[in-house]
């Protein structure tokens, strides 16, 4: 049995490090496993110009352990009224590396989304001109369409005329719960790709109603039913490489999540690499799973892959219960669980 692995520096390709003393709880996490990470802008107020998101990135920066080696890779939120030439102007400087479609109110902090995609016809002509990624939030937010439908229907709706419109911009279809959503990645063309967090790997809808209900098993997209997660797990140690690592981890107090109106988000970037090789080692695929971590995204991006290398050995680790202290208490996802592999530092 393989004792231990050592694989290329990975990188998170879509992760919410939040502001002030929760970035200062959770960037460390981040940073220890990964060289660089995709950081989504839904702050409020949400990182819509070039100016908010050096700042945020100086900010970043300062909340990391001493000698972290990380690199935090901005990102513009889209609103009706974003500006070309102002994301032009962050893309060309480097601040930005790409721009996150969140549709207004599909989930956390994204009220100022976008009410509808035509508004951005000169947004995106630019970003497919200069080879810019749009990150998308795929899901719809009429309220008449069933929760645990929402993908899929965001696919016939909004993301297939999208790509027709605009055959070569890139996308990235950000947490994919769905079958429907795995297949129709996996049918795109190369400038289409997807990533997948651990916990649609790991859990299924039940997960949230296992004996009552469970708000640290809530995110969104929302899990979906064991098929759904069948097909998600099967794309992802697939080995093709529309498929990369993006682990949504998205951290809220617990006063916030155990609430009458419990904010969605799971945060599992305490463990997130191990959650990871679990996944892979179960498919008798660990040798995937450099690909799918440290490959796979940085090829997509058009980054260099990362140097250096990381190691996870077969040791039992116990995830406690609750990570963090005073007002920044965290249940992160495993929370009491044994998972078999150890990231070593
Ligand atoms: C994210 C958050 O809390 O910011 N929540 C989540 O459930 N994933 C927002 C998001 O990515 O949808
Ligand atoms: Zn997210």
């Amino acid at each position: 049995m393989t004792s231990q692995i050592t694989i290329r520096r990975p990188d998170d390709w879509h992760v919410h490090l939040r502001d002030g003393a929760m970035l200062e709880a959770v960037a460390g996490y981040t940073a220890r496993q990964f060289g660089r990470a995709i950081v989504m802008p839904n702050l409020t107020p949400p990182v819509v110009n070039v100016a908010a998101a050096a700042a945020y990135r100086d900010r970043i920066l300062a909340a990391l352990p001493q000698n972290a080696d990380f690199t935090p890779l901005m990102t513009c939120y889209l609103t009706d009224g974003a500006d070309p030439t102002e994301i032009e102007k962050g893309f060309a400087q480097g601040v930005f590396v790409a721009c996150k479609l969140y549709p207004a109110h599909a989930t956390t902090n994204s009220a100022h989304g976008v009410t509808d995609i035509r508004k951005l016809t000169d947004v995106l002509e630019t970003m497919q001109r200069i080879g810019m990624p749009l990150l998308i939030h795929g899901e719809v937010t009429d309220r008449d369409i069933d929760i645990f439908d929402r993908e899929a229907v965001f696919i016939d709706r909004i993301l297939t005329p999208l790509i027709r419109d605009f055959p070569a911009l890139k996308i990235v279809l950000e947490h994919i719960t769905t079958a429907e959503s795995a297949e129709f990645v996996a049918d795109s063309g190369s400038q289409i790709a997807a990533t997948i967090t651990p916990q649609h790997l790991i859990i299924n809808r039940n997960a949230i109603f296992d004996g009552g209900i469970r708000p640290h098993a809530y995110c969104l997209p929302v899990a979906k039913r064991e098929r759904h997660r069948l097909a998600v797990r099967k794309a992802a140690v697939s080995g093709s490489p529309k498929f990369f690592l993006g682990t949504d981890s998205a951290p809220h107090g617990i006063d916030r999540k155990e609430a009458a109106c419990g904010c969605a988000g799971i945060f599992n970037a305490p463990f997130a690499l191990e959650s990871y090789a679990q996944v892979f080692e179960e498919e008798g695929v660990l040798d995937r799973l450099e690909g799918f971590a440290s490959e796979h995204g940085p090829k997509f991006y058009g980054l260099p892959l990362n140097e250096g290398t990381v190691t996870l050995k077969r040791e039992d680790v116990i995830v406690p219960d609750v990570v963090g202290q005073g007002d920044i208490r965290v249940v992160p996802f495993h929370a009491g669980e044994t998972l078999r592999w150890r990231f070593a530092d």
